[in-house]
């Protein structure tokens, strides 16, 4: 029985390796996702003959209400809300890593025979340290996202210090602990030091840093997961949570490249002004100008004229709900015998892979879906650069604005373009909060609207030309 436990756990633990390959194309993202799903179910049901820690009827009640809270969630979430979906699940994966440690510290606790062992009190106190961390960490980045906890960069005299300080001192418990575990004490002490830990290390980080700060939490719970696989000397889940930590950290290294910021920058709260308003913050260098505006009607002809169309879809897409309306028009402009493709930034959205999600869900291909590194030279050759709720990631300040918060961030270079079309519904700006001097540029069209309304109807007017 045994070794046909482990064989298991090894499948599963396959399984897992290969879903994250997979995850790594939209092409294959989704086929990724069912074999990580499949290793689960097997590594759930075989831990369920293997372990007998609880009675069957605990855990089907268990798999009940969770079933049934996390189908509610799944489908009252609209896409705009992942991020904070996903940080609070990080989150409970962080505090089932600190229950389970702490259940089985008082196990090992009030047996008769004592079975603590240097290792097994290492790995208790990473789990507790790692587990309780993610728990509150994740509880305030969901809070920010949702608007229950303040967004901003909250920053205090001595905050840094006092955070190297608790730090310092959980080290320190987790020695002792480790050379004398009967010290309940400890335990107690280093899980509620590491709580606050969580809030104090989370609480100075901006709400629009939150999609990074989420991802690292994300790697956090993995690592949490990995020791608590140490604590029950269970492969599969040393090896899952292995997998979640690695994939976490390289997440969010991709995201803080895609901003060009270090990731010291954003957990310690570096970047103020982003996402805390949607009104751009103006300076003496804000680009001004004449901005030209351009109705349905003339742009319908605009684009009857093209024949290379580049679409740059952001997070207005998202909130507008418009990929649908945006699909309608491809078919439309391929139909009149026209190419047009979409330049996906690495940041676009609120979330990686936010674009693609969104155009798949609506049908359209991926073959059509060309990341910046692949499009980004073609943009001098096409005739119309259509933006639809992006702003950000394709502001030129990044590439000539030494003094803008975004310089060095890379950027589509949508203004090559002979025609650029930015349809967004005002002169707002995006989540970094600052101008976009492309508004002003003599090659672009501003296209004022709610994206899927705007883009609704220019396909209405090109069907009527
Ligand atoms: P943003 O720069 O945030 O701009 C989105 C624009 O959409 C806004 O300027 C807004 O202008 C417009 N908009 C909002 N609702 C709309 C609607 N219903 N219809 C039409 N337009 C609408 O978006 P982006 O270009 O996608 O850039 C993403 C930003 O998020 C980057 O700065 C990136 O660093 C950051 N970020 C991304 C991620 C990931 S992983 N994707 C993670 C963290 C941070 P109006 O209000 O005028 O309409």
């Amino acid at each position: 029985m045994n070794i046909l436990i482990e064989v298991s756990y090894l499948f599963a633990s396959i399984l897992f390796i290969f879903g994250i390959k997979r995850l790594s194309s939209p092409k294959t993202a989704r086929q990724g996702n069912f074999l990580a799903a499949l290793g689960m179910l097997i590594a759930i049901i075989v831990t369920l003959f293997d372990q007998h820690v609880l009675t069957f009827e605990w855990i089907i009640i268990g798999f009940i209400i969770g079933g049934v809270i996390g189908v509610l969630m799944a489908y009252k979430t609209p896409m705009t809300g992942m991020p904070q979906m996903v940080g609070l699940l990080n989150g409970f994966g962080g505090g089932a890593s600190l229950l389970v440690a702490l259940s089985e510290y008082y196990k090992m606790k009030n047996f008769t025979t004592w079975t603590f062992n240097d290792a097994t009190n290492i790995t208790i106190v990473l789990s507790l340290i790692i587990g309780a961390v993610t728990f509150t960490g994740s509880l305030i980045a969901f809070g920010k996202l949702q608007g229950i906890v303040t967004g901003k960069v909250v920053k205090y005299p001595g905050q840094h210090p006092l955070n190297v300080l608790l730090f310092i001192s959980l080290i320190a418990a987790g020695i002792f602990f480790v050379i004398n575990p009967a010290m309940e004490i400890l335990v107690i002490s280093i899980a509620v030091a590491s709580l606050i830990l969580g809030v104090l290390l989370v609480l100075p980080i901006g709400g629009a840093d939150m999609p990074v700060a989420i991802s690292l939490l994300n790697s956090y719970s993995g690592l949490a997961a990995s020791a608590t696989g140490f604590v029950l000397q269970n492969n599969q889940l040393i090896i899952a949570g292995a997998l979640v930590g690695a994939s976490g950290i390289i997440l969010t290294i991709i995201m803080c490249k895609g901003m060009n910021r270090s990731l010291l920058n954003v957990v310690m709260g570096g970047w103020d002004s982003a996402g805390s308003t949607a009104t751009a913050v103006s300076s003496s260098s804000s680009p001004k100008g004449q901005v030209k505006s351009i109705d349905s009607e003339e742009l319908a002809m605009i684009f009857d004229a093209a024949e290379n169309i580049i679409i740059v879809p952001g997070y207005g897409m998202a909130v507008a709900q418009a990929q649908h309306a945006v699909r309608d028009l491809v078919n439309l402009l391929e139909s009149k015998g026209k190419k047009v493709r979409f330049a996906i930034h690495p940041v676009a959205g609120r979330m990686p892979g936010h674009m693609n999600v969104l155009l798949a869900e609506a049908q359209i291909s991926y073959d059509k879906m060309l990341s910046m590194e692949e499009i980004n030279d073609d943009f001098p050759n096409t005739d119309i650069s259509l933006i639809i709720g992006a702003n950000d990631v394709v502001n030129p300040a990044a590439r000539n604005d030494k003094n803008s918060p975004i310089y060095g961030m890379p950027i589509l270079n949508v203004d090559y373009s002979k025609t650029v079309i930015m349809n967004k519904r005002s002169m707002n700006a995006g989540y970094a909060g600052i101008d976009n001097e492309l508004f002003f540029y003599p090659n672009t069209l501003m296209y004022f609207g709610d994206a899927k309304d705007a883009v609704a109807k220019l396909t209405q007017e090109l069907k009527n030309l």
